[in-house]
């Protein structure tokens, strides 16, 4: 099945799709030559042969699996071996492997020879249901996540929801808690799903994987196609990430990316109910969901309330020296109310914050 992303390119979510990954290729990338720009990882599972396809053939390129290779010395040594192999304008890339290989491979498709196009195939469940989809590529610098990069849409992605049954519990918990954002922001039905799917989400059945991806991807196109830019209502998607921010710098990013934004929907739903904004009961369902997944929805360490303050002051969302917040007014539903983001009182933000300590 394609779901239609932005309308502009396909996203194939199926089991089984990644064995038409050759043919797909010459479909959407052309004939010229080919790179696979993989995590490393990923690609030694796709060369034993348990990534439910046969071994790649063709010509590829891997970098150490982590966070760690998102930056501009792994951008520069992959174009380089590209510039060196002779890729020209009429070449492709393939990106395997979860967001990492899909922002940088995608930065160095935007950049090479001024963009080539490239195809996402994302191996993880944030990959898939969030990274692939928007068009963001780019990598860290020591100055913080994400600072360098560029828009460049894919030709089209494939996802394949038998791989992730390698993927680490960690890893794979972590993508549920944006699941959980997308059914908290647009779709109550969704929301409703995956409380009465949370056994078959758990054990990864193929059948319950495929819903989740194709309809978060879903929910995820529909906002940021239209927003592409970000200058309203694609703030929605950074419900619970205002906290999560703050709790991935106060904690140095020993939490991660998916435990930080469990416990930053948890304390943004809390702070909803406190100013008014959303019914009540939405942050007991929302977190009964979380802890549904295996997810945290209470810290287990102490962390400084002052630190995440200042994190958070730091947020691009904030006006006028208020810190903002995207907020649910119900679950499957956001407060389109001053532009789509709350300005809320250091005391509410303080006793959200208390929900989770
Ligand atoms: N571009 C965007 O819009 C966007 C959105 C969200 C996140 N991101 C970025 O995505 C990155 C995080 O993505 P991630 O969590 O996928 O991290 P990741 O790419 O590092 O993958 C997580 C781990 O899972 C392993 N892995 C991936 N697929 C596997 C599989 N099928 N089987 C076994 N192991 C597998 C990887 O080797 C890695 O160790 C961050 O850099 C973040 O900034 C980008
Ligand atoms: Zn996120």
């Amino acid at each position: 099945m394609v779901t239609h992303a932005l309308g502009r390119y396909p996203v194939y979510i199926e089991p089984g799709v990644l064995g038409r990954l050759e043919s797909l290729s010459e479909e959407h990338l052309g004939r010229g030559h080919i790179t696979m720009i993989a995590d490393g990882a990923v690609h030694d599972l796709l060369q034993a042969g348990r990534l439910a396809r046969p071994r790649w053939e063709g010509d590829a390129v891997t970098f150490p699996a982590g966070e760690g290779s998102k930056n501009r010395k792994e951008w520069a040594r992959i174009t380089d071996l590209l510039l060196e192999r002779g890729v020209g304008r009429d070449g492709g890339i393939i990106a395997l492997g979860g967001g990492v290989a899909g922002d940088l491979a995608g930065f160095v498709a935007a950049t090479y020879l001024r963009g080539i196009p490239f195809i996402q195939v994302p191996t993880s469940l944030l990959a898939m249901v969030d990274a692939s989809v928007g068009g963001k590529t780019g990598v860290d610098t020591r100055h913080g996540k994400n600072l360098v990069g560029a828009f460049h849409h894919p030709a089209a992605v494939v996802a394949d929801p038998r791989v992730l049954l390698t993927l680490p519990e960690r890893d794979y918990r972590g993508g549920l808690a944006e699941a959980v954002k997308h059914g908290l922001i647009a779709d109550a039905e969704y929301f409703g799903w995956m409380e009465r799917e949370a056994g078959a989400l758990l054990r990864r059945d193929t059948e319950a994987l495929t819903h989740l991806a194709r309809r978060s991807v879903e929910i995820k196109a529909e906002v940021v196609s239209a927003d592409e830019r970000e200058t309203g209502r694609r703030a929605i998607l950074n419900a619970g990430h205002t906290v999560a921010h703050a709790l991935e710098q106060a904690t140095a990013f020993e939490l991660s990316h998916g435990e930080a934004v469990s416990l930053g929907l948890v304390a943004e739903c809390a702070l909803a109910e406190a100013m008014g904004v959303a019914a009540a009961g939405t942050r007991g369902r929302v977190s009964s969901l979380l802890e549904r997944f295996g997810l945290p929805v209470r810290l287990a360490k102490r962390v400084e309330e002052a630190a995440l303050l200042s994190a958070m002051a730091r947020d691009k969302k904030n006006r006028r020296a208020r810190i903002r917040f995207a907020l649910p007014s119900a679950i499957g539903c956001m407060s389109a109310e001053a532009g789509w983001t709350h300005a809320a009182e250091e005391v509410a933000i303080r006793s959200a914050l208390a929900t989770i300590s």
